[in-house]
């Protein structure tokens, strides 16, 4: 960044009120805005962060039908969970409103109206998708179908979230209504169009030639659309859950969710800023920022922005767009609607006082370049070996000391040997490395850079021992211990947009008032003469059975996921009548059944089968029988005319039948009354 700005807008994202936020909004979006955000205000920069509620869309109003109630329920229901939750992790939000607010249905209103009466838009009808069973029409979540660039299955309407390309609902290869599983008709309607197409060479010269310092997975994807060419996008839709078009003869039509959306933006400042708010979005001064996950690219940095230089009246397009790719949960991709998910305010509630330790594992391994994996085991080990036995031992120690030698009362220095001075300096080289990659978004290592300083610390503390000279020179201990109480003072600076509470702790412990980033490595953070308080601990070890309930209920919800998408095989290819007669199918009554030894799979039936001799069948079920001397007595259904096999050195003669269950668990074919031993199944 070569050019100073007054002040920045951060925005973040409108996470969609139709489910709690996960961890996946939180690592791609809310956490490394928030860290960028309390890093300026540690500089003294002014700043802006926006958030909000998106309550408009299909992916509301399918929720509601889902449970049977109305969208104003579900968006209130969780506005309030999002709202608080955020709160709790302290995500520093200057404002986090929705958009069902008036101010905002009143900005979006109006911006459509501008743009209609400028004619900025194109008026068009044309035949799209319709579901005549649910009598509607279907556009963005409401059908899925093929993907026409990518091929992927499951595109929606409006995007591919596979390959991030934006849509039109007809471009659908096979599509298929979400509500119904129908196949749409056709059936004409009338929509606004923003031509895209007009702002293409704008768009080129802004991003391709502007912009060549984004980020590679939002330049690129951007030139590839621009390549590709842009296309005239509907900005209404046949809804009745939105903000209406304010243009007469529109009864029945509401603003898309993606063109109302971003403009909460604008009414969430307005919000806040009643006065001021045009010098955010309108003053070349301020520098706009959106933080974004993947899905949301094109949409920020195309048809957002297009938006912007359609309405004109100096309205600014954002400097960065700094989009994070997508963070799997245990080696699966997060969804809301399978429930795989590790959701903020159930973590709130499973791990109390642990805000900086999600913000911390979330960081350390946040998706910036690539996808990346949450695990439990993960979490456990990072906060077990890397905030507990790094960074609050550190900690810890030089409280210790200092009550332990000095009463709790921070001791002056002395002269600095090299020791001391080449601490200072390493920290200080730390600070300027974790203060470059905020510049530039990179916040995992950032983090790495901030956690550097307590390594020191620790480097520090082993090289000068002041355990061993507290016998003999006291004057030395008492400058190695104020050395050290400066790194802790480092650290707490250093740390706050990481881990804000830790950060807040440890300051008011070392009595530290108006931290500011540009203390980082100083010499007199913390004044000789302070009394400090007694020792506590700022991270606690994480137990295995903590992390073994999570695992759990992981594994739960895998298992209902597996009945729930449960389907039956296709059909196989039909077989001649002849050929299936061939089969010789009969009943049979178990005699004896037991395990195999040293087969875990397998029971050893024997069956009457009414010839008089027994016979032998093998079957690998034992896991869905553990009782197998149970099945004495019962019937069983088999194929007779099978040729012997044999298995671990037993004859099997013939095939027992069973069902496969949707949970994967097998069942015996048995018939449904006594049928005499012999008798075949036709
Ligand atoms: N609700 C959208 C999503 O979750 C994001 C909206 S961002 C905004 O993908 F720009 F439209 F606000
Ligand atoms: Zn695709």
């Amino acid at each position: 960044m070569s050019k100073q700005y007054k002040r920045t807008l951060i925005t973040t994202a409108l996470p969609y009120a139709n489910g709690p936020v996960h961890i996946g909004h939180l690592a791609g979006v809310y956490v490394p805005a928030d860290i960028y955000a309390r890093y300026l205000r540690l500089n003294g920069r002014e700043v802006a962060m926006i958030g909000g509620s998106d309550e408009h869309g299909v992916p509301i109003t399918i929720k509601a039908k889902k449970e049977g109630v109305t969208p104003q329920d579900i968006v209130d229901r969780y506005h309030k969970i999002i709202k608080d939750s955020f709160e709790e992790l302290g995500i520093s939000f200057d404002v986090y409103s929705r958009t069902t607010s008036d101010i905002h249905s009143a900005t979006a209103s109006e911006f459509f109206r501008r743009l209609y009466d400028n004619d900025r838009f194109v008026e068009k009808t044309s035949m799209q998708l319709y579901d005549e069973k649910a009598g509607q029409f279907l556009a963005d979540r409401y059908v899925t179908g093929e993907c026409p660039h990518c091929h992927a299955q499951g595109a929606y309407g409006d995007q591919c979230e596979k390959c991030g390309t934006s849509l039109n609902a007809t471009d659908l290869i096979n599509p298929r209504s979400a509500i119904t599983g129908n196949v749409p008709v056709m059936r004409e309607t009338k929509h606004w169009y923003l031509p895209l197409d007009r702002w293409e060479d704008d768009l080129r010269q802004w991003i391709l030639e502007g912009h060549k310092e984004w980020k590679t997975n939002v330049y690129g994807q951007c030139k590839s659309w621009l390549d590709l060419g842009l296309q005239p996008r509907a900005v209404s839709r046949d809804l009745d859950w939105g903000v209406p078009v304010p243009v007469e003869g529109a009864d029945g039509k509401v603003l898309y969710v993606w063109f109302d959306a971003p403009i909460g933006y604008i009414s969430n400042t307005k919000e806040i800023y009643p006065e001021t708010w045009e010098t955010w979005w309108k003053d070349p001064e301020t520098r706009i920022i959106n933080f974004i996950g993947k899905d949301n690219i094109v949409f920020h940095c195309i048809v957002f922005p297009a938006m912007l230089m359609a309405y004109g009246d100096g309205y600014q397009l954002p400097d960065n767009v700094p989009a994070n790719e997508f963070l799997n949960l245990e080696g699966d991709k997060i969804s809301t609607s399978r429930n795989w998910a590790v959701w903020l305010h159930e973590y709130l509630r499973d791990f109390p006082g642990k805000q900086d330790v999600l913000r911390y594992v979330l960081t350390a391994n946040a998706p910036e370049t690539k996808d990346n994996d949450f695990t439990w085991r993960d979490f456990q080990t990072r906060n077990n070996s890397e905030l507990v036995a790094i960074l609050g031992n550190f900690v810890n120690r030089v409280i210790v000391l200092t009550h332990k030698y000095f009463d709790g009362i921070v001791p002056a220095a002395g002269e600095l040997a090299e020791a001391d001075t080449a601490a200072f300096a390493e920290v200080k080289a730390a600070a300027a490395a974790c203060t470059e990659a905020l510049e530039t978004f990179h916040f995992r290592e950032a983090l790495k850079q901030a956690m550097e300083i307590a390594r020191i610390g620790n480097r520090y503390l082993q090289e000068t021992e002041p355990w061993k000279l507290a016998k003999t020179d006291m004057a030395r201990v008492a400058t190695i211990l104020n050395v050290a109480m400066q790194i802790c003072g480092s650290l707490a600076v250093a740390c706050e947009p990481f881990m804000p509470f830790m950060a807040k702790r440890l300051a008011d412990d070392l009595r530290l008032s108006n931290l500011n980033w540009g203390l980082i490595g100083n010499a007199d953070i913390v004044a000789a003469g302070t009394a400090i308080a007694p020792a506590s601990l700022l991270f606690e070890k994480i137990e295995d059975d903590a992390i073994k309930a999570q695992t759990d209920r992981l594994d739960r919800i895998k298992e209902e996921n597996k009945v729930n998408s449960w389907k039956p095989a296709e059909q196989q290819p039909d077989v001649d009548f002849d050929t299936f007669c061939r089969s010789d199918i009969r009943v049979a009554t178990v005699t004896a059944c037991v395990k195999v030894p040293k087969a875990d799979k397998l029971l050893q039936f024997t069956l009457d089968d009414g010839t008089g001799e027994p016979r032998t069948i093998v079957s690998g079920i034992a896991a869905h029988y553990p009782e197998p001397e149970k099945l004495v007595g019962t019937q069983v259904v088999f194929i007779a005319n099978l040729p012997p096999r044999k298995l671990r050195g037993i004859t099997s003669q013939g095939m027992i039948l069973s069902a496969e269950n949707n949970d994967g668990s097998l069942v015996l074919m048995a018939p449904s009354a006594p049928v005499a031993p012999g008798a075949q199944v036709k």
